[in-house]
């Protein structure tokens, strides 16, 4: 089976001669199962959804772990949250002997902040989002990252169709009693139509007849399930009044555009939703990045009351700060550069980098400077400007 390498290949190799397991999370689909089963070949598999193999850890769990030969892939774990227990036991007993145990499962809202928790120090938690720029030259605004859509682009259609069913049917339906489906559906529109702005859940509560707690909870379960982006704004007192909701992003921006109704590239370029699609785009590669990269993903905003606006600030890993601006627009001006050269001065780090991130006409490597100081880069080139 040959496949595509990803990125946190690498990192998952490290973290199994570190720690005694490691567990990857990830959204559905991202290739988790895939990514574990191609890096550890040799390791033994053990799909916890299997009937059989439920009923036999359940029947008796520590016989069940004493069978399997290590190191051991566990799969769908999320059927079987008491096994983070056992193992947990076991990691304790013999804390030295690294690279045992690796889980991957989907993750429900509460699951995945246990495991954090009880795993403390013993396990590598790992985020595997869906592919991302650098790891294949089919993603884009319009497909996303999803390897199963990239595969078969002309069925991509179906394929978000039949994943948000799924998604539903047995994700957020475990977690939530969502009575009425079709409301679900119709918030997952509404999201969708505020892809790219400043969260307000009272707008997404009212349409759906809804209370704000009860939208709360559902933006959670897509939160933890990784099919939203929450951006925060950018705090750092910088002495200016800022709005402090986060702003929104469907994580993955094929399925963005499958629930806007876009079907096709020139139906999206034609699109007053291009510039958000964009945008989320480029949120997801720079959080791509940097959970590839194995580090926590940090994003910011920022906006103040004077309409003074940066799409993106992010921490770079020697104290700078790398201030971006997205713009779908083939071509970028000077007065693009604006606003980050009006905020720059107000951010106590050093260095500070900025850049207009753009689509380069070839989808080349043009990267100049467009304004002093502002360098322009084309998306597909970010994680290199953010890997050094
Ligand atoms: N690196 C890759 N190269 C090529 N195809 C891949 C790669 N990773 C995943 N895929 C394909 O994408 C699909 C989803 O992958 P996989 O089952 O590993 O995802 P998952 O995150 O484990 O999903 P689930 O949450 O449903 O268990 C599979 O059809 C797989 O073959
Ligand atoms: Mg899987």
């Amino acid at each position: 089976m040959k496949g595509i390498p990803r990125d946190i290949d690498p990192v998952v190799r490290r973290a199994a001669r570190a720690f005694p397991a490691v567990v990857v999370s990830g959204p559905r689909r991202a290739g988790k199962t895939f990514l574990l089963r191609h890096l550890f070949p040799d390791a033994t598999y053990v799909l916890m959804e299997a009937p059989d193999a439920v009923a036999r850890f359940r029947a008796d769990p520590e016989g069940f772990l004493d069978s399997l030969r290590l190191p051991a892939i566990l799969d769908e774990i999320q059927n079987v949250p008491e096994v983070f227990n056992h193992i947990r036991a076991r990691i304790d007993a013999s804390p030295r002997r690294v690279g045992r145990w690796f889980l991957t499962g989907s993750q429900e809202s509460g699951l995945m902040r246990g495991i954090t928790e009880s795993m403390a120090g013993r396990a590598a938690i790992l985020h595997l989002a869906p592919l991302s720029a650098s790891e294949s030259p089919k993603v884009d605004a319009f497909s996303g990252g999803f390897p199963e859509v990239l595969a078969r682009p002309g069925a991509a259609s179906l394929w978000f169709e039949s994943y948000i069913q799924t998604y539903l049917e047995r994700d957020v339906r475990g977690v939530l009693a969502i009575h009425d489906l079709a409301v679900f559906r119709r918030f997952l529109s509404l999201v969708s139509s505020r892809h790219g702005q400043i969260l307000n859940k009272t707008d997404l509560a009212a349409p759906l007849g809804m209370s704000v707690p009860g939208i709360s909870k559902w933006l959670d379960v897509l939160l933890v399930t990784g099919q939203i982006l929450l951006v925060p704004p950018y705090f750092e007192n910088l002495g200016k009044r800022i709005i402090k909701s986060p702003k929104l992003y469907l994580a993955d921006s094929g399925l963005a555009c499958h629930l806007l109704g876009i079907r096709s590239r020139p139906e999206l370029e034609r699109s007053p939703f291009l510039g958000p699609v964009f945008e989320g785009l480029v949120a997801s590669e720079i959080l791509k990045s940097q959970t590839n990269a194995g580090h926590r993903g940090e994003l910011f905003y920022f906006r103040d009351q004077q309409g003074l606006e940066v799409d993106f600030l992010v921490p770079l890993r020697g104290g700078g700060v790398l201030l971006a601006n997205a713009k779908a627009a083939r071509s970028v001006t000077p007065s693009d550069a604006a606003p980050m050269r009006r905020l720059a001065p107000a951010i106590k780090k050093d260095p500070i980098r900025m850049c207009l991130v753009h689509r380069s006409p070839r989808g080349g490597t043009v990267s100049s400077v467009v304004a002093p100081g502002v360098e322009r880069i084309d998306w597909r080139e970010l994680h290199v400007a953010l890997a050094d």
